[in-house]
C-alpha cells in the first residue's frame, strides 16, 4: 500500500497567528498517527513562519514513526538536521514570498550544491530526498548526485481541470514508472486533496504520498461541532442560574 505522510505546518500556522500554545503541531501529529499516518511531515522554513525549531525537537523525540524534515539546502538547515536527526530530508526550493512550495527543485542548475547537501545529510545516517517535477532529466540528475528518493511534483496536476490535468498525470505517471526503473523510492505530493487523490494513488510503484493543507482543512470542519459543544458545556456549567 502506498504511505501516507501527513505534513502539519497548517496547525502551526493557525498557532503562529496568535503566537500562543495552541493549537500544538505536535499533538496533531500524535493524532494523525493514531489516526493511520505512516509518517509526519513538517517543513522548517528559514523564516520560521510556522513551524518551529521546538516543534522539530520535541516530534524528533515523540514521532516513532518516519518523520520528514523538508528545508532548504542550506548551511544552517543541514546544521539542524544533523543535530535533530529527523529519518528522512526532502530538499525543497524555498523562496521568502511564496505562500507554499511553488515548484520542484532545479536540480540540473544547483546540482553541485545539492550533491554536496546530499552527502553531508546521508554522511548522518539520514535519508536524502528531492522534491522535483515529473521530468526525466531532473530524474536522472537527482539519481546521479545520490538522492535516496524523489517527491514528484503534483501541484501542476492539482490546479488544473479537464484534458490538462489527464495529461499531467500522465507525465506523473511516466516520471514515477522511470524514477522507479532507475532504482529511485518515489513518492509525489502538493496540492492532493480529498478528490483527486485517487488516480495518483493508483500509480505502480509509487512509494508513498505527502499530503498537508486539505487534512487539516478537513480536520477544521469535522471537529468543528464537538468543539463548539465542548465550550458550551464550560459555559453551561459555569453559569449563573436563576
Ligand atoms: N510535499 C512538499 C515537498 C511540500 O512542500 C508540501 C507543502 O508543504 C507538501 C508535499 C504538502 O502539500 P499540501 O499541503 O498542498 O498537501
Amino acid at each position: 500500500m502506498v504511505l501516507l505522510g501527513v505534513n502539519v505546518d497548517h496547525v502551526a500556522t493557525v498557532r503562529q497567528a496568535r503566537r500562543t500554545f495552541e493549537p500544538d503541531p505536535v499533538f496533531a501529529a500524535v493524532l494523525a498517527i493514531l489516526g493511520g499516518a505512516d509518517g509526519i511531515t513538517i517543513h522548517l522554513r528559514e523564516d520560521r513562519r510556522h513551524i518551529q525549531d521546538r516543534d522539530l525537537r520535541i516530534l524528533r523525540e515523540v514521532v516513532p514513526c518516519e518523520l520528514n524534515l523538508e528545508m532548504a539546502a542550506t548551511d544552517e538547515m543541514i546544521n539542524i538536521a544533523i543535530k535533530e536527526k529527523p529519518d528522512m530530508v526532502t530538499l525543497v526550493p524555498e523562496k521568502r514570498q511564496e505562500m507554499t512550495t511553488e515548484g520542484g527543485l532545479n536540480v540540473i542548475e544547483l546540482k553541485e550544491q545539492l550533491k554536496e547537501a546530499i552527502k553531508r545529510i546521508k554522511d548522518m545516517g539520514i535519508s536524502v530526498s528531492l522534491f522535483i517535477n515529473p521530468s526525466r532529466p531532473d530524474i536522472e540528475c537527482s539519481r546521479e548526485i545520490g538522492a535516496d528518493m524523489v517527491e514528484i511534483h503534483t501541484g501542476f496536476y492539482s490546479e488544473v481541470k479537464g484534458k490538462l490535468q489527464i495529461q499531467e498525470l500522465e507525465r506523473i505517471k511516466d516520471a514515477v514508472t522511470y524514477s522507479v526503473s532507475l532504482g529511485l523510492l518515489t513518492n509525489a505530493g502538493h496540492g492532493l486533496n480529498y478528490y483527486n487523490v485517487k488516480p495518483i494513488a493508483s500509480i505502480k510503484g509509487l512509494r508513498g504520498l505527502y499530503i498537508g493543507h486539505s487534512i487539516i482543512s478537513r480536520a477544521v470542519l469535522v471537529g468543528m461541532e464537538r468543539a463548539v459543544r465542548e465550550m458550551k458545556t464550560l459555559i453551561k456549567e459555569a453559569s449563573f442560574h436563576v
